[in-house]
């Protein structure tokens, strides 16, 4: 059974699921040959822009009782310092339809997604990155703060700056770990100014902060090897943990700190507490060597362990992660949690009843045993534009027909529905 108050809900982001924003860094780089698998773009979507009251409709009809959505900064300031009141109001009406459905929504400020004004003015890296993005959230929150108090400043800034300026698989298609460590100290500096910035402009004083970090269990291929060690503790330094650990513990891990020391006078310290509430996205594991082929990556070789159930992406699923990773980042930080992100990639809909079964009875288990865990956002409500992996990657608890935008509840949307209902989960699917 889960708590009276658990949210149950989905999570979706703007450039995924609206359409129709062409003033974005990624419309112009899906335009690129090659950067997107079957050529896709995020053009039209989910056309969410002009269906969201049927999308509101659906999750009221499964019975959700929260939503994670993104507002595209590219609407709100399409041009530096302009703000479209149009686009304000349209996120408003949008809020508002979900209170009205009984649904209350967490809003991300951020969601990988740039202005196209603010990639010519040098993207994450430019110095004035962190005064841009309070700019914003000041004006947003200022805006929609009587209809949301859930916000989520950054969406998974490790993932952000790994694919877009170490592997260089997503804009600005950088592959530079040095850029990448600057990027990634970029962001914590903008967290932090806009953590600030949701807070001045809360005039209630309801506002809840927090960062979704993208958090995946890390284990050594060969115990034995010293590199397999090494190149595993890199990883959870770097990649899983430095982000978050600097808003914990105020401090970041020492070869990222000597790299990334700026003359800007934002000091790492700052960081620490600035978040109400720790958003933890949770996908799967990785088992990882030591790679001398592999410099750019850090010396990181990525693989899962012999014989596991695999996604469509061939992404391991191992539930019992999301178990550990809630224990530990909650010893950690003690704060509320909410499990921002969890989902799986599987068109024909045959594993992710089990997914959610599994991945909910560890929420259920982590909360037995003290977590304060207060709401669980599956990924995601729609099919929708996967990043650099297009539309045949498919996410949704509810089915998109691309041809016609029809939407059609999967049997997993129902189970899913049910368990929310019934805040429980169904006996005989209990392992
Ligand atoms: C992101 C989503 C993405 C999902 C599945 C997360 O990394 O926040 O935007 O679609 O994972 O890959």
């Amino acid at each position: 059974m889960f708590p009276r108050h658990f949210l149950f809900g989905t999570a979706t982001s703007a450039t995924q699921v609206e359409g129709g924003c062409t003033n974005t860094d990624w419309y112009d780089f899906a335009r690129r040959p090659g950067r997107i698998k079957g050529g896709d773009t995020p053009e039209i979507a989910c056309d969410q822009w002009s269906r969201w009251p049927e999308d509101v409709a659906l999750q009221q009809r499964l019975g959700m009782t929260t939503h994670r959505l993104s507002i595209e900064w590219a609407r709100v300031e399409p041009r530096p310092g302009e703000i479209d009141a149009a686009a304000l109001d349209h996120y408003r009406a949008v809020l508002g339809a979900l209170r009205d459905a009984g649904i209350e929504p967490m809003v991300t400020l951020h969601h990988f997604s740039l202005p196209r004004w603010v990639r010519d003015a040098g993207g994450l890296l430019a110095d004035a990155l962190p005064e841009r993005l309070a700019r914003y959230a000041l004006r947003v929150v200022s805006a929609l703060g009587d209809l949301c108090s859930l916000w989520v400043t950054i969406n998974e800034p490790s993932v952000l700056v790994a694919q877009g300026y170490m592997l260089g698989a997503w804009p600005p298609g950088v592959q530079s770990p040095v850029t990448a460590i600057r990027a990634h100290h970029r962001l914590l500096e903008a967290h932090v100014a806009m953590y600030r910035a949701a807070h001045a402009a809360d005039a209630q004083g309801r506002a809840r902060v927090g960062v979704a970090h993208h958090v995946r269990v890390v284990q050594p291929e060969r115990p034995r090897r010293p590199g397999d060690l090494a190149a595993t503790a890199l990883m959870r330094r770097t990649f899983n943990e430095a982000f978050g650990r600097a808003l914990t513990e105020g401090k970041l891990y020492g070869p990222l700190d000597v790299l990334s020391r700026s003359k800007r006078g934002f000091r790492v310290a700052d960081a620490r507490g600035t978040q109400d509430f720790l958003g933890i996205n949770y996908y799967s594991r990785d088992v990882v060597r030591f790679s001398a082929a592999r410099a750019a990556e850090m010396f990181v070789a990525r693989g899962i362990p012999e014989g596991a159930e695999v996604s469509d992406l061939g992404w391991e699923i191992y539930p019992e992660g999301l178990g550990e990773v809630l224990r530990a980042w909650y010893a950690r930080a003690k704060i509320p949690v909410y499990v921002t992100e969890n989902g799986v990639a599987d068109a024909a809909d045959t594993r992710r009843g089990r997914f959610l079964v599994d991945h909910l009875a560890q929420v259920e288990a982590a909360i037995a045993d003290g977590v304060d865990v207060r709401g669980y956002y599956h990924w995601s409500l729609l099919d929708n534009f996967e990043w650099a992996e297009g539309y045949a990657a498919r996410f949704g608890l509810v089915e998109v027909d691309y041809a016609t935008q029809e939407r059609r509840v999967r049997p997993s949307g129902e189970l899913y529905a049910r368990i929310a209902r019934e805040r429980a989960l169904p006996g005989p699917m209990r392992r």
